[in-house]
């Protein structure tokens, strides 16, 4: 993969459990990037029985699930055990007076990581993942969503691609040498990751979305919010110096436009299937096809 890093996990699960209070009021782009996968899924003939919210964060993506999937079972997964807690706070406080009808159903909450996760082989229909997998290792995520999916089942996503924030990205590089910005998977080896694991039709588009600020500040402060600040391995430890602020925030200037400042996000949007069960690889490597399926050749 062209580009490895290693998100320090301790750090992604302390940032994303302090930003816990405050995310829903920053998280827009999180909230639009959402909004569209649910509506790509209303084009995919699925009726999930269980579905894995995967990095469920603050739960906002729960209550649509559940009114787009009525039947299905919910399991919001998240590594920060306090993004959970106001999940599930906001799960009923969604629901309203809907929470008293005995058809009620809660989610289950499970802490976990998306590269090992805490679940059965072949136990849920469909992972949502809206902007959760861009903190984990492709290749094990993508492996462990394979593990989980039943054989017919869906993953659909989000992700973020190399050219997020590549202004604030810039502005850093002015600088000094350290990642000071969150490197991202390319598209490409995500879709070569996805293959890798089995998972079968992927299919990737590129969105560019960009969000705009008075100050470079003041971007900082958002992704601060939600909890999106640098998480990379080899990060500069200790405090940024106020010098290395202000270097920083007049390298962001010569970006500004008709009177803002441009922070660009590169969003990935991912969907694939779990192979049917003819096609499912055992542990060992090997292929089970039922002998019911195996055709008879005929002399021609
Ligand atoms: C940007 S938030 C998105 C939250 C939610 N999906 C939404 O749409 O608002 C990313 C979430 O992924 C979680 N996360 C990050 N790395 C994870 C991992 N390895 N396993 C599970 N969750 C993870 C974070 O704790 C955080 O809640």
């Amino acid at each position: 993969m062209t580009n490895q890093y290693t998100p320090d996990k301790h750090q992604v699960a302390q940032s994303f459990a302090h930003a816990a209070q405050q995310y829903d009021d920053v998280a827009i782009l999180q909230r639009q990037t959402a909004d569209e996968l649910l509506d790509r899924l209303s084009l995919v003939k699925i009726q999930p029985n269980r579905i894995l919210d995967l990095g469920a964060g603050t739960g906002r993506n729960l209550s649509l699930l559940a009114a787009k999937y009525p039947k299905a079972e919910l399991i919001a997964l998240d590594i920060a055990p306090a993004m959970l807690k106001q999940a599930q706070h906001r799960f009923q406080s969604d629901a309203g007076l809907k929470r008293w009808l005995p058809t009620h159903q809660q989610p289950a909450y499970m802490a976990g990581d998306a590269e090992a996760l805490p679940l059965a082989d072949n136990s849920v229909d469909m992972v949502y993942a809206n902007l959760s997998l861009q903190w984990c290792d492709p290749t094990k995520c993508f492996a462990e969503i394979q593990r989980v999916l039943r054989p017919g089942g869906l993953l659909s996503f989000t992700s973020l691609g190399p050219d997020t924030l590549n202004e604030l990205r810039q502005a850093w590089a002015a600088v000094d040498d350290y990642p000071h910005v969150n490197i991202f998977y390319d598209p490409h080896d995500i879709g070569e990751a996805m293959m890798n694991s089995r998972l079968a039709e992927p299919v990737l588009d590129v969105d560019r979305l960009t969000l705009t600020y008075e100050t470079a500040i003041a971007l900082m402060k958002d992704l601060k919010e939600l909890g999106a600040h640098n998480v990379n391995e080899g990060r500069r430890r200790g405090l940024t110096g106020k010098q290395a602020f202000e270097k920083v925030i007049n390298a962001y200037e010569p970006f500004r436009k008709d009177g803002l400042l441009p922070a660009s996000y590169e969003v990935i949007y991912g969907h694939a299937w779990c192979a049917e069960e003819t096609q499912k690889q055992e542990k060992d490597g090997t292929v089970k096809i039922p002998v019911s399926q195996i055709a008879r050749r005929t002399a021609s």
